[in-house]
């Protein structure tokens, strides 16, 4: 059982005998006892007053006497300061902890049955006519490092993805790639596919404003300009061929979605994220529009005059919605419904989350309402994680046009800085080849720019700062990695030193470390081996927390604090050079579960953790 479980239960049990009343569980309000105080659990005693009718010192005074008799292999002294009794809780209790920590390579994680709720998470969803860029990038991280926490928590999840692979925006591509590509190809030009697409997007528009400019010269109005020029025209044409399903417009099109897809696999790659399931807009918004008419029948929407289609959500406190244009096109929202009756048919979802920035706040509280209207029974309760703006300080990640910041550009960087990071080290690694260098260089890059952007608050505008990202010291990823490292290097140390087989279980030959039975009696921790067993037991409740919250972040800052706790730990006590016996074996336990939670927790947030460093 739990301390604070058996705690508690004393507790209830002795307020009944001291005053005549059982308190109700939730009474019990257990605490970390404040550093200033000695002691670690501290019990609030304030409302228990009301039933002992002593002042709130002398309830606690009565109640530590109470549990130090009650629980004497538990409690092993106590203090009273006003309504707080602080308790210190015996060696030999925390030692239990830790060896259930250390036994349980899942420790923190609820497992996931068949019948756990299925959790649908939607995140990154491109545009094809241009490569990921930075947005894309937290977009991506947060999606995945969400999938992972709320599998954590003993869910079913399944990450997909809405493509945009339909639309004006790909006709321009396509048009620019007919006009001026002369047959290029990703092979023929060694570009990547989506870089390739991503470049005719940029000519179309480079061309289409010469067009616009040259009209405005010729003494047409701006927004006219924009409608008339040519090229606007045919590409607008294309996408009516494109509906029509015009043989050759739809060839094309997929051949060239194709390269961007490709190219997208390998940032996905590199990031190290994936998908379920994919879900494509050419394929979802003829759906939504029969789900609109269905709802039109039902006297959900209306039409106008002009044939349009909307929802009146003015009742809502929002406003009138179109879901149809007059000619029976769909829109982004019609779309979005499409998509929800498809998803809702392959899977039976209980919870929708969608990874999307804040930009589309509305666009989702409008969905949510909807969906709802329209008998989606998770509409209502739908996710929007809505994620704010990342940006990078000006300087050498400035992409060609000067304001997107391209995600494969930013990821070679990454490994590249962290390459040379390493190289520039006073203690090289020896011996190493290098492939392993390239290797390591890649974790520690990409986890630099994970934990850097996964550590802030998924709402807040962040600024990106590559640098300092890659810091080995302070609230970084490599800061986290290296304690890691160091970790296992000790492991390593101690496992050539010692002449015990291997005998399996979670951590290797450390399985057989922890003193088992006898073998804790009469130990005595110092206060920072226990305040770094708590900090190892807290997993649990912040995998808890961040799967409550939808907040990755808190699973970032609970890493970053146990490494620094555990740095605390090793400059102050000898691990492999302690000469008790007993004491060596205590510590390397506790380093091996350090690791295993710090490689837990890391692993939560998409971020690799290497052997060396
Ligand atoms: N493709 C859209 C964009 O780039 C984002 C899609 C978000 N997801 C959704 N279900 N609407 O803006």
């Amino acid at each position: 059982m739990k301390i604070e479980n058996k705690i508690t239960e004393a507790v209830m049990q002795i307020t009944e005998e001291l005053y005549g009343q059982p308190v109700p569980e939730k009474m019990v309000q257990l605490q970390q006892t404040r550093p200033e105080f000695e002691g670690q659990i501290t019990l609030v005693v304030f409302p228990f007053t009301k039933m002992s009718h002593k002042a709130p010192e002398q309830t606690a005074q009565e109640i530590g006497e109470a549990l130090k008799e009650k629980l004497p292999e538990v409690v092993s002294k106590y203090n009273a300061v006003k309504g707080f009794l602080n308790l210190s809780i015996s060696s030999e209790q925390w030692i239990d902890v830790l060896r259930e920590i250390y036994e349980n390579p899942r420790y923190g994680f609820t497992p996931v049955t068949e019948d756990s709720p299925l959790v649908m998470i939607e995140y990154s969803s491109p545009n094809t006519n241009k490569p990921l860029h930075l947005g894309h990038v937290r977009n991506n991280l947060l999606g995945w490092a969400l999938a992972k926490v709320m599998e954590a928590n003993g869910n079913r999840v399944v990450k997909t993805n809405i493509v945009n692979d339909r639309g004006i925006h790909i006709c321009k591509s396509m048009l620019a790639w007919l006009k001026w590509g002369n047959g290029e190809t990703p092979e023929s030009s060694g570009k990547k596919g989506d870089h390739l697409i991503g470049d005719y997007y940029v000519a179309f528009d480079k061309h289409y404003r010469e067009e616009v400019r040259e009209l405005v010269a010729q003494g047409m109005d701006e927004e006219q300009a924009k409608q008339e020029a040519p090229l606007i025209k045919e590409a607008h044409e294309m996408l009516v061929r494109w509906e029509q399903n015009d043989p050759e417009v739809r060839s094309l099109w997929r051949k060239m979605n194709e390269w961007v897809y490709a190219g997208f696999d390998e940032t996905y790659k590199a990031l190290g994220v994936s998908f379920d399931k994919i879900y494509y807009e050419s394929e979802t918004y003829l759906e939504g529009k029969e789900k609109v008419e269905e709802g039109l029948e039902k006297g959900l929407f209306y039409r106008r005059d002009d044939g349009s289609v909307w929802a009146d959500l003015t009742k809502e406190g929002l406003d009138e919605k179109l879901l149809l244009r007059s000619d029976g096109t769909s829109v982004y929202m019609t779309q979005d419904i499409g998509t929800a009756k498809l998803r809702f048919q392959d899977y039976p979802i209980d919870k929708m989350i969608y990874v999307v920035g804040n930009e589309q706040n509305y666009h989702f509280q409008v969905l949510s309402i909807l969906l709802d209207k329209l008998g989606f029974k998770w509409g209502k309760d739908l996710v929007h994680f809505s994620y704010g703006m990342v940006e990078l300080p000006n300087g050498k990640m400035k992409s060609r046009e000067g304001t997107v910041v391209d995600a494969d550009d930013l990821i070679q960087t990454m490994v590249a800085d962290a390459r040379q990071m390493s190289a520039d080290k006073v203690n090289k690694l020896e011996g190493i080849t290098d492939e392993e260098a390239q290797e390591i260089a890649r974790i520690v890059g990409m986890g630099a720019l994970k934990y850097f952007i996964l550590k802030v608050d998924a709402r807040k505008n962040m600024l990106f700062n590559p640098e300092e990202s890659i810091d080995f010291n302070g609230n970084t990823g490599p800061f986290i990695q290296y304690t890691y490292a160091r970790i296992r290097s000790i492991l390593r140390k101690w496992e050539e030193a010692s002449p015990v087989p291997s005998q399996g279980g979670g951590n290797g030959k450390a399985a057989n470390l922890l003193p088992l039975g006898g073998g804790r009696e009469g130990a005595s921790l110092a206060e920072r081996e226990i305040s770094l067993i708590q900090k190892l037991q807290d997993f649990q409740t912040t995998v808890r927390q961040a799967g409550q919250d939808y907040n990755p972040s808190c699973i970032a800052n609970y890493c970053y604090e146990l490494a620094s706790e555990y740095n605390r730990f090793y400059h102050d006590f000898s691990v492999l050079r302690e000469e008790d016996a007993r004491k060596r074996q205590f510590r390397i336990a506790l380093s091996a579960a350090v690791g295993q939670v710090i490689k837990n927790g890391m692993g939560l947030l998409g971020i690799e953790v290497p052997e060396r460093m």
